[in-house]
């Protein structure tokens, strides 16, 4: 497929989209939008690819929504369209995502960086729900996920004042994973998504299902289908490969099955 705001590239078992729009800062238009469904899902598809990384530049991860084109748009027009709903594909991705982000992720930059399963930041990374200095709201789920991310204490403060976090904050909060210098970000989320893809892809998937659905739940419900899907993975290949490599002390050879 060709795309004009994003590249697309493939490593290995690694699917990397990279926001593409610098003069930007790699605002998220539709077209923005569009290609990076796409692209994910194109890569969800693909059995080969067991991790996807999303990244942008070193000055921006993304600096929100495109203002320019959200600007002179009319409330009958973003409620038919449902404007920004098409992100909500991302969220039925089954392979895991990890968002490389330096610089700006602001707004449904931020948004964007926490659809990903998780988020590995620069030290240069500053994170903001800056949308109510532009007189709305967070609309890609941000008052959702942030506050599930930091609390509500700190999620009214970023949301309420549209404040930024630096990457320091960012990891004290929970917000991201871990924090590495700019020039190694990129080869920390490659490294980082190479090994995921390395485990089995199924067992994979039924681990990020399964913490997923803790958000989704109630403790005692979400216990019970974890341990459901632990008895699944007695179904798979890679179960006996792995728990054999260990008795015979080797590396596992998965088979994805
Ligand atoms: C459209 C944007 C943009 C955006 C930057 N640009 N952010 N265009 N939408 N969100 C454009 C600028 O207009 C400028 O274009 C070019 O990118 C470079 O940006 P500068 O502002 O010149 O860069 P700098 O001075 O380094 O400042 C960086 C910045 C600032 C602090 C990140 O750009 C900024 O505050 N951007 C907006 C951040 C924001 O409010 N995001 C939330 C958006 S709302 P030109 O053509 O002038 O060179 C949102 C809502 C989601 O995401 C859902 C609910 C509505």
């Amino acid at each position: 497929t060709d795309f004009e705001t994003i590249l697309l590239d493939r490593k290995d078992r690694v699917g990397i989209v990279t926001l593409n729009r610098p003069k930007a800062l790699n605002a998220l238009n539709s077209q923005l939008m569009r290609e990076v469904v796409a692209a994910v899902e194109e890569l969800d598809a693909d059995d080969s690819i067991g991790a996807i990384v999303i990244t942008g530049s070193e000055k921006a991860f993304a600096a929100g929504a495109d203002i320019k084109e959200m600007a002179p748009k009319s409330f009958a027009e973003v409620y038919a369209e449902d404007l920004f709903s098409q992100w909500d594909r991302l969220s039925s991705v089954r392979t895991p995502i990890i968002a490389a982000v330096s610089g700006y992720a602001l707004g449904g930059g931020c948004e964007l960086a926490m659809l990903c399963d998780f988020i590995i930041a620069s030290d240069t990374a500053k994170f903001g729900q800056p949308e109510i200095k532009l007189g709305v709201i967070p609309g890609i789920g941000g008052s959702q996920r942030l506050t599930r991310a930091v609390g509500k204490s700190k999620a009214m403060d970023m949301v309420l004042t549209g404040r930024n976090m630096d990457a320091e904050e960012a990891e004290r909060a929970g917000l991201v994973s871990r924090i590495v210098p700019a020039a190694e970000l990129l080869d920390v989320a490659l490294e980082t998504a190479a090994t995921i893809a390395s485990m089995s892809l199924p067992v994979a998937i039924m681990a990020k299902e399964a913490v997923n659905r803790s958000f989704e739940t109630t403790l005692a419900e979400g216990v019970k289908f974890e341990r459901r899907v632990f008895h699944s993975t007695f179904a798979t290949a890679d179960q006996k490969e792995g728990m054999a490599a260990f008795v015979e002390k080797r590396a596992p050879q998965f088979k994805h099955a």
